[in-house]
């Protein structure tokens, strides 16, 4: 199975004014599909065609150019459904709530440590939700890295590649950060992913 780029679940101007069209169609249509064209070039004639991309994040840590481009792959898969337009807020589903709260004491504490995680994270990377050992944690991790290498499951992350905010909001990372808890997150997705690691 070769990885394929899902299409944007919806319109590129969807998500504006947080997330411009044009953030959108750089960051889908061409670094989205530089990942999967790349990675797919990387598989091809080995041992990782035919896995799902969960396995080829997994098998590759460590052989860097191909998890680079497989870690990038499943992130944004993700990502693109980890937002909708009129997302975000403190309005989140019961299971996920109190999720949160057994994991990280309140749903201000969740806010404060995933904006701190996503400011703090050095040059590119991703902030994340994750589930580790039947608990949710804060996580940070580099490049194409993700909680799948570190014995966890994604529930919410955020891409703060510069290519993700760079365009609407310059260099300030944390505004990204606040308009994305506060307006884009599709909690619907959050919900599913945590159902499914449990
Ligand atoms: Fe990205």
């Amino acid at each position: 199975m070769s990885f394929e780029l899902p299409p944007l679940p919806y319109a590129y101007d969807a998500l504006q004014p947080y997330m411009s069209k044009e953030t959108l169609e750089f960051h889908h249509d061409k670094h989205h599909q530089a990942y999967v064209t790349t990675g797919n070039n990387l598989m091809k004639g080995t041992e990782y065609e035919g896995k799902s991309v969960e396995e080829v994040v997994k098998d590759s840590y460590g052989n860097q150019p191909l998890f680079n481009n497989a870690g990038q792959h499943y992130n944004h898969i993700h990502f693109w459904k980890w937002m909708k337009p009129n997302g975000g807020g403190t309005k989140i589903p019961g299971t996920v709530e109190k999720a949160i709260i057994d994991g990280l004491g309140s749903i201000d504490k969740f806010r404060e440590d995933f904006v701190q995680a996503g400011v703090t994270q050095f040059g590119s990377g991703w902030a994340w939700l994750a589930a580790k050992n039947g608990k949710l944690e804060i996580m940070k991790t580099p490049n194409g890295e993700n909680p799948l290498v570190h014995g966890a499951k994604p529930i919410l992350g955020v891409d703060v590649w510069e290519h993700s905010y760079y365009i609407d909001y310059r260099n300030r990372r944390p505004d990204y950060l606040k308009a994305f808890l506060d307006h884009l997150v599709n909690w619907e997705h959050v919900e599913k992913m945590l159902s499914e690691a449990r």
